[in-house]
């Protein structure tokens, strides 16, 4: 009798055990790498955007005019200049798993160089285990984009950063003082926020800034699409040329959303999918101010009748950002929940999978209201294919400036 009663607890006991191994995921796992930084400060600042880079012809002068103030070569109000020295504590953040509550995952779990900075799954894995609503996004010249995340819900990098860090499915640190020490205990940090701001202050405004300047020295601009740019296209395959007219053709529109040498669609007023334009501003303890947004206006996202009733309302409506479609060949899977393998099935859903959303793009509507079909030959289809695949940059995914710094 007695020996059953300590046979059951026994077995209470280490279920419980058991139990709570398997539950307290929040336990923290020790960290024990540290950067591998080269001797001489990598050069972040020099990466440029070439000149071709634009929205399409018209649409240049939006820039001139300020009403992209994020974009394209100099840092401005909202994204921050790049300096050598910040884009480098940005990349040790970026790949640091300490950013996480039990120092599990980092900004890579879910962006991982290889894959363009998106990560090969429908929904990602986060700290505890759970998995997002949502695909993880390709991180694809993120600082020419005024209408981040899949529902354009954020205008800028630094606005940016510190939601994943806090989200209680991603990487947990709801209370960012708590990472702020962790890091000013660390015997590298200090020194690499000194060599970034002066002084070895760990604020989390830096953290933001230091992570929106590592992502903004990340331009993807060296594709076989870029090199044709130069050559007039010389280096393109029949089966690519075709694909490249079929792209850009009046019947399938495809440019008309993917928009310029982009192939995306930002947001700017009085555009055709423009008019979310949020404004705020930031204040010394990083928290956002003034913020006004209101979430009206489209904000450069649509819905393209992926189903007839949205399980995800985007934007609202079913809309979602119409994204860059650069290194599209790495990224899968696509759409916003991952839900399609390969890029022939995307092109399938454009030629005849398109579905009857009330809220449904007027570019994939005929004349009298019904769904138009675009009828792609499969000859033609591979040839869109073939196309997307010249939008892949092979040395982003390469580039040690880019890469893991910590060692094992
Ligand atoms: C657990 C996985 C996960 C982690 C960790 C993660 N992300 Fe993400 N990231 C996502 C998902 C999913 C989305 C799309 C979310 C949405 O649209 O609602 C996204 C979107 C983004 C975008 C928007 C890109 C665009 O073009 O709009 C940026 C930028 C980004 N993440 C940067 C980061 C940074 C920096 C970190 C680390 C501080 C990070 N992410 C950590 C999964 C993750
Ligand atoms: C009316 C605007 C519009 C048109 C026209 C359009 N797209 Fe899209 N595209 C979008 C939007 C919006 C999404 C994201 C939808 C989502 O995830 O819910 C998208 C997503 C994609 C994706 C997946 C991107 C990713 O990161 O997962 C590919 C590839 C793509 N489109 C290619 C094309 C091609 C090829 C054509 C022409 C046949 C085309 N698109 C026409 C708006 C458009």
């Amino acid at each position: 009798m007695k020996k059953n009663v300590f046979i059951l607890c026994s077995m209470i006991i280490s279920g419980l055990i058991f139990f709570s191994a398997c539950q307290d995921l929040s336990v923290e796992q020790q960290f024990t790498g540290t950067p591998n930084l080269p001797l001489e400060v990598a050069d972040y600042e020099s990466i440029q955007f070439p000149a071709h880079f634009s929205f399409g012809i018209g649409v240049d002068s939006l820039f001139d005019n300020g009403f992209f103030p994020n974009i394209i070569n100099s840092g401005s109000q909202l994204n921050p200049p790049v300096t050598d020295h910040g884009a480098t504590l940005g990349r040790v953040l970026f790949y640091d798993t300490q950013l996480s509550i039990n120092n599990s995952v980092s900004c890579a779990t879910c962006h991982d160089q290889s894959k363009a900075f998106a990560d090969g799954i429908t929904g990602s894995v986060g700290f505890a285990g759970k998995i997002t609503p949502r695909n993880s996004m390709a991180l694809v010249n993120p600082s020419m984009n005024n209408n981040l995340f899949w529902d354009s819900r954020v205008q800028s990098l630094p606005q940016l950063i510190l939601e994943p860090i806090q989200n209680h499915i991603e990487m947990g640190m709801e209370d960012l003082n708590v990472l702020t020490k962790k890091l000013a205990a660390t015997d590298y940090y200090p020194d690499l926020f000194a060599k970034a701001y002066g002084d070895k202050q760990v604020t989390k405004i830096r953290i933001a800034d230091a992570v929106s300047q590592f992502l903004g020295a990340m331009k993807s601009v060296d594709s076989k699409f870029d090199k044709g740019v130069q050559n007039n296209f010389t280096n393109f395959t029949a089966m690519e040329r075709l694909g490249f007219n079929i792209f850009h053709s009046e019947k399938n529109q495809c440019a008309s959303c993917h928009n310029g040498s982009n192939f995306s669609a930002p947001d700017f007023p009085g555009g055709e999918y423009g008019g979310g334009g949020d404004s705020f501003t930031i204040d010394n303890e990083g928290n956002i101010i003034d913020f006004n947004g209101n979430g009206e206006g489209r904000a450069g996202t649509t819905n393209i009748g992926l189903d007839l009733v949205a399980k995800d309302e985007g934007r609202g409506n079913g809309n979602f950002r119409i994204p860059s479609l650069r290194n599209i060949g790495l990224t899968a899977p696509y759409m916003h929940d991952g839900r399609f393998t390969t890029l022939a099935e995307v092109v399938e859903h454009y030629n005849s999978g398109v579905q009857a959303h009330p809220n449904l793009d007027d570019k994939f509507k005929n004349q009298d209201g019904t769904i138009k079909r675009l009828n792609l030959t499969s000859v033609e289809k591979q040839a869109l294919v073939a196309f997307l695949h010249t939008l892949t940059d092979e040395s982003l995914i390469t580039d040690e400036r880019f890469s893991n710094p910590f060692t094992k």
